[in-house]
């Protein structure tokens, strides 16, 4: 299985959402590996975050529009998520040594790629069947 099969559903918006956001939370995990200064790491920690809120927010209109009813639960996967990686957000900016701060990144980085690939495969792929049989 390579990469894209990783996070690809058979629904266009959502699979092209999914392999950005998973493109670059990988090309974090690749920042952060590399020990790249902190204020090269941050952009890219901030568009894993802005990603991520934007994907979830379109994902969840495209559930609710289609009445997909555990969405409550889905989204407050989202949300827990999106309040975890505020959380470590902030706890980086608290941080003054650049060695920390590179080991959180790695530490995040990992983190999120892991969390993404699981939700994708595992609370994503919940809904596919649901869609399809709409389709
Ligand atoms: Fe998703
Ligand atoms: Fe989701």
């Amino acid at each position: 299985m390579d990469d894209h099969d990783k996070v690809t559903m058979g629904v266009p918006v959502i699979d092209t959402e999914h392999r950005e956001i998973y493109e670059i939370c990988a090309d974090f995990v690749v920042a952060a590996e590399a020990r790249e200064p902190s204020h090269r790491l941050t952009p890219i920690f901030d568009r894993v975050i802005d990603r991520a809120r934007s994907h979830f927010r379109s994902e969840e209109d495209i559930l609710d529009r289609h009445g997909y009813p555990t969405l409550p639960t889905h989204r407050a996967e989202h949300e827990r998520l999106l309040a975890q990686v505020e959380n470590l957000r902030a706890r980086w900016l608290e941080i003054e040594s650049e060695q920390s701060r590179q080991q959180l990144a790695v530490d995040t980085a990992a983190y999120l790629l892991d969390w993404l690939v699981n939700h994708i495969q595992v609370d994503d792929r919940s809904y596919q069947a649901f869609l399809r049989r709409l389709a």
